[in-house]
């Protein structure tokens, strides 16, 4: 019997809990938030959905009572503000890291076996937050970013390639900010074959851009941030640990030397199954790609400094 709490109900929370039930992932899903009738309205509308999408999930919306959360297996962080068209995501660090501090030591009171996967923004720096303010061993603390982030890689390679992009595949690596990720055109196929063998170094380095601000490309058309590849790569996420899939998937998680880099969480590929991170996948980075993982680790190291600074940390 699996357990999932989704704390926040907003366009992510929601469309995450969704997908957990309309994919069976779990038997119960909670969805908690701060405002008042939110997360039961979803719940209920989510539910009168059942029998026309045949699942068997329960969701149960509640505000704010953290006891009903209790004995959850996975524990999903979804609280915060998203980033308005023009913001970076490192912008939303002064209101984010308090809520996450509070949602995720709440939550801990209640499920203290729980697997935390961490949504809210700046991605990194939070999921940072959530392992140093709890103390939680690394293989419990998983940011998805990078889910995120190469879905959205590979959704541009299979649009540039004109090709099905279940067929594409590709991993980002780094931080989750627009200057900070790093789609990794080196290693990206179709079907085995390097896309650098059928995409023009232009057209490559288009769809790395494109990568790059997809986050941002969204909230400029939206005028808040994306919620559907958002939520859908946290249900990702936690499918594999609740089904033990041991998946390789490229997250943020917390490194004691791997990749030459110590005391942060940052995106890299690792194998997600029931005890949550169960083997950094430690490969080979060129030069190039090694300078843009420092580069990007230097800035995400800049934006956890922030965490002192506002005594968060
Ligand atoms: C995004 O990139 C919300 O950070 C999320 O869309």
């Amino acid at each position: 019997m699996a357990k999932i709490t989704v704390v926040g109900a907003g366009n992510v929370g929601a469309t995450c809990a969704n997908v957990l039930a309309f994919n069976k992932i779990a038997d119960e899903v909670v969805m908690l938030d701060v405002k008042e009738g939110v997360a039961e309205g979803k719940a209920i509308d989510m539910m009168q959905t059942a029998q026309t999408l045949d699942f068997e999930t329960k969701i149960v919306g509640i505000t704010n009572d953290y006891s009903k959360t209790a004995d959850s297996d996975v524990v999903i962080v979804t609280s915060g503000i998203p980033r308005k068209p023009g913001m970076t995501r490192e912008e939303l660090i002064g209101v984010n890291a308090n809520i996450v501090k509070s949602v995720v030591e709440n939550c801990l009171k209640f499920s203290p076996n729980a697997i935390f996967i961490i949504i809210s923004n700046p991605m990194d720096t939070m999921t940072y937050l959530t392992l140093k303010a709890t103390g939680l061993p690394k293989n419990r603390v998983i940011g998805m970013g990078g889910t995120l982030d190469s879905s959205r890689f590979k959704y541009y390679l299979s649009q540039a390639l004109n090709v099905n992009p279940s067929q594409v595949d590709g991993t980002v690596i780094g931080g989750h900010g627009d200057t900070t990720m790093i789609p990794l055109k080196r290693l990206a196929t179709y079907n085995g074959i390097p896309v650098s063998q059928l995409l023009d170094a232009a057209t490559l380095d288009k769809v790395v851009a494109d990568t790059m601000v997809g986050g941002a490309t969204l909230t400029g058309l939206l005028g808040t941030s994306a919620w559907y590849a958002p939520g859908a790569a946290g249900a990702y996420v936690a499918e594999s640990i609740i089904r033990d899939y041991k998946r390789l998937i490229p997250c943020c998680i917390y490194l004691e030397g791997e990749y030459g880099q110590k005391d942060i969480c940052i995106g890299v590929p690792a194998i997600l199954g029931r005890n949550g991170v169960e083997k950094i996948v430690d490969f080979k980075l060129n030069d190039e790609e090694k300078a843009l993982f420092e580069k990007s680790a230097e800035a995400v190291r800049k934006t956890n400094d922030i965490l002192k600074e506002i005594k968060a940390l």
